[in-house]
C-alpha cells in the first residue's frame, strides 16, 4: 500500500497567505497541516508516500518536509505543472504508484479517525475504491454520495443543487489500480479539471465495487480561514495535554491551563489561558492570550489582548486597544498602534487581505 498526498493546487481561498506560502504548510497548533496527514499514514503502516507539489509551493514543501526521515517514511515529490484537478494529480503520479493500491489524502485535510482500520477493511475485500463520508449541514457545497442499503455507493454528485443525501465526500480515499483506467476514460469538467468524483463515478458506471464508510470523528478542510481556526481549536484541545514551559516567564505572569512556551521565548506581565501554544524565541510583554491561540516562532507582541487566533512566524503586534479575536495573522505581518488614542489608521495591506473592525 502506497500513499499520495495532494499538496499542489491554487489555494485561492486562503489568500493572501497563499501568495507567499503553501497552504498545506500553514501551521495548526504550530505544526504544518500536511504533517498531520503524513503522521496519520505512517501510523497506519504506510511509509512509501508520494507528495504532489506545484511549481510555486514545491521548493518550500520539499525544504521543510524533507526525505521523510522525520516521520519514518520515504517521500517522493511529484511535480504537477498546473492544478488540473485531483484526478490529474493521480494521473501524473502513475509512474510512482505503479500497480499498487493507495490512499489518496488531500494535503489540507485532517481527519480524526485512524486510517489503519479503514485500510485493513479495504484490503480484505475486492474493492475498486473506498471513500469516506461525513454528514454535513450544507451538502450543496460538497461532493455528495447516494448510498444503497448494502452500503455501496450508487452515485456521486459534485455540489448538487438537490442533494441526494447529506453525506459529503471527505478528502481521504482508497483506490485499487483500477482508478487509472477510469481516469483515462474521463474528460475535464466544466471548470477545466479532471475530477476525482467523475473517475469514481466511472468505476460505479462500469460495475466496479465502490464502498463507503462514514467517519465517526471530526473532519476538517483547512482551506479557509474559519476552518483553519476550527482545526487549530480541535488540535490544541487534543494534542496539548499538559503545560510545558521551556522559555522564561516572569513572576507577574498568570499562566493557567495547558500552555506550551517554546525555548528562548520571554513572557513578561502576561495572562495566558490555555490551551495555547507559543513557539520559540518570542517576545511577549503585557499581553492577554486567550484559549485556542497558536503563536509561531519569533513573534513579538506587546500591550494587546488576543483570543482564538493563529499568528504566524515573525509577526509583530503591539498596542491594539481592542481584543483581537478569530484572526489569522500572516508571517512577518505587522499590526501596530503607536498612540493610545489614534486619530487615524495607517495601512499597508497586501492583496486580498481582510480587515474587519467589529463591535
Ligand atoms: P482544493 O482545495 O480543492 O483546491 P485548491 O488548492 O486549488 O484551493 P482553492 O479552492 O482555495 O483555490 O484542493 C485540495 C487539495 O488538493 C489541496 O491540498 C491542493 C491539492 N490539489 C493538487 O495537488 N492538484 C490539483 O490539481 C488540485 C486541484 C488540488
Amino acid at each position: 500500500m502506497k500513499a499520495l498526498i495532494l499538496s499542489g493546487g491554487k489555494g485561492t481561498r486562503l489568500r493572501p497567505l497563499t501568495y507567499t506560502g503553501a497552504k498545506q504548510l500553514v501551521p495548526v497548533a504550530n505544526k504544518p497541516i500536511l504533517w498531520y496527514g503524513i503522521e496519520s499514514l505512517v501510523a497506519a503502516g504506510i511509509t512509501d508516500i508520494g507528495i504532489i507539489v506545484s511549481p510555486e509551493t514545491g521548493p518550500e514543501i520539499e525544504a521543510k518536509t524533507g526525505t521523510g526521515i522525520l516521520f519514518g517514511a520515504h517521500i517522493t515529490y511529484i511535480h504537477q505543472a498546473s492544478p488540473d484537478g485531483l484526478a490529474h494529480a493521480v494521473k501524473i503520479a502513475q509512474p510512482f504508484l505503479g500497480d499498487s493500491p493507495f490512499v489518496m489524502y488531500l494535503g489540507d485535510n485532517l481527519i480524526q479517525d485512524p486510517l489503519a482500520e479503514f485500510v485493513a477493511d479495504f484490503q480484505s475485500r475486492p474493492l475498486a475504491a473506498s471513500i469516506m463520508l461525513k454528514q454535513v449541514a450544507n451538502p450543496t457545497a460538497f461532493g455528495v454520495a447516494k448510498i444503497a442499503a448494502d452500503g455501496s455507493v450508487v452515485e456521486l454528485v459534485e455540489k448538487p443543487k438537490d442533494p441526494p443525501s447529506n453525506l459529503a465526500l471527505v478528502g481521504v480515499y482508497l483506490f485499487s489500480p483500477a482508478i487509472h483506467q477510469a481516469i483515462a476514460q474521463i474528460k475535464p469538467s466544466a471548470r477545466g479539471e479532471l475530477e476525482i468524483t467523475d473517475a469514481i463515478q466511472q468505476l460505479i458506471t462500469t460495475q466496479q465495487k465502490v464502498a463507503a464508510r462514514e467517519l465517526s470523528g471530526w473532519w476538517l478542510d483547512t482551506g479557509k480561514k474559519d476552518d483553519l481556526l476550527e482545526a487549530n481549536r480541535i488540535i490544541l484541545d487534543m494534542y496539548i495535554t499538559s503545560p510545558d514551559v521551556q522559555g522564561t516567564v516572569d513572576e507577574r505572569c498568570k499562566i493557567s491551563g495547558r500552555v506550551v512556551v517554546g525555548k528562548g521565548s520571554q513572557l513578561t506581565n502576561c495572562t495566558v489561558r490555555g490551551p495555547v501554544v507559543i513557539g520559540e524565541n518570542c517576545l511577549i510583554d503585557n499581553c492577554f492570550i486567550g484559549s485556542y491561540t497558536s503563536i509561531a516562532d519569533s513573534v513579538s507582541m506587546s500591550n494587546i489582548e488576543i483570543d482564538h487566533s493563529v499568528v504566524l512566524k515573525g509577526a509583530k503586534i503591539s498596542g491594539v486597544q481592542r481584543r483581537i479575536v478569530d484572526s489569522l495573522i500572516g508571517e512577518r505581518a505587522q499590526l501596530m498602534v503607536s498612540d493610545h488614542r489614534p486619530k487615524a489608521l495607517r495601512f499597508m495591506v497586501g492583496d486580498d487581505s481582510i480587515i474587519e473592525l467589529v463591535s
